[in-house]
C-alpha cells in the first residue's frame, strides 16, 4: 500500500502530539502531584442527620466579618433549617447547604441563587443583597409529597432595623 509522503508525516505528527499529551498528563499526575479535589466539601449525610457534623450541627446565620455572613443550612424533606434569615441590606451572604436525605434544590426569587442540594455534598453560593425586601426561596427539585411546602425566605432590612433586632 502506498502512503503519500505528506500523509505519512501527518500520521507521525498526530501520534507524536498524542504521546506528548499522554506524557503531560503522566507528568502532572506522577511528577507534580496534580489530582482531583478529593473529598473537599463532602459530608456524611447520616452524620449530618444525627447532628454530629461539626459544621452542620448548628445550622443558622452567623456574621463572620462585618457585613459578611454565612448561612449554614440543612435541607431535608420537606424543610430548610433555618427557613427564615434576616440580614442587613448590602450583606454579603454565603450559603452552605447540604441535604440529609434526597436531592433538593435551592432557588431564591430576584437573585441568581439557584443550586442543587445533594446528600453528601456541600453546595456553596454567594450573594450580595443590595435591595431591602423579602426574598422567598424554595426547593426546585421534586423531592416527594411535601415538595411544594419546602420554602423559606430571606428578609433584607435596613441596617438600623437589623441592629435593633439583634442581628
Ligand atoms: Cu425539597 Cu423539593
Amino acid at each position: 500500500m502506498h502512503v503519500h509522503e505528506y500523509e505519512s508525516r501527518f500520521v507521525t505528527l498526530s501520534i507524536g502530539v498524542l504521546l506528548l499529551f499522554a506524557f503531560a498528563v503522566a507528568l502532572s499526575v506522577f511528577g507534580l502531584g496534580v489530582t482531583l479535589p478529593g473529598n473537599v466539601d463532602q459530608v456524611n449525610p447520616e452524620v449530618v442527620r444525627m447532628g454530629l457534623d461539626p459544621v452542620f450541627a448548628n445550622p443558622g446565620l452567623r456574621e463572620i466579618y462585618p457585613g459578611e455572613y454565612e448561612v449554614v443550612m440543612v435541607a431535608q424533606s420537606f424543610t430548610f433549617t433555618p427557613s427564615e434569615i434576616t440580614v442587613p441590606v448590602n450583606a454579603h451572604v454565603t450559603f452552605l447547604i447540604t441535604s440529609t436525605d434526597v436531592i433538593h434544590g435551592f432557588k431564591a426569587f430576584d437573585t441568581n441563587i439557584n443550586i442543587m442540594v445533594i446528600p453528601g455534598q456541600v453546595s456553596r453560593i454567594d450573594h450580595i443583597f443590595t435591595e431591602p425586601g423579602v426574598y422567598p426561596f424554595y426547593c426546585h427539585e421534586y423531592c416527594g409529597s411535601g415538595h411544594h411546602t419546602m420554602t423559606g425566605h430571606v428578609n433584607v432590612v435596613e441596617p438600623v432595623t437589623a441592629e435593633a433586632e439583634g442581628n
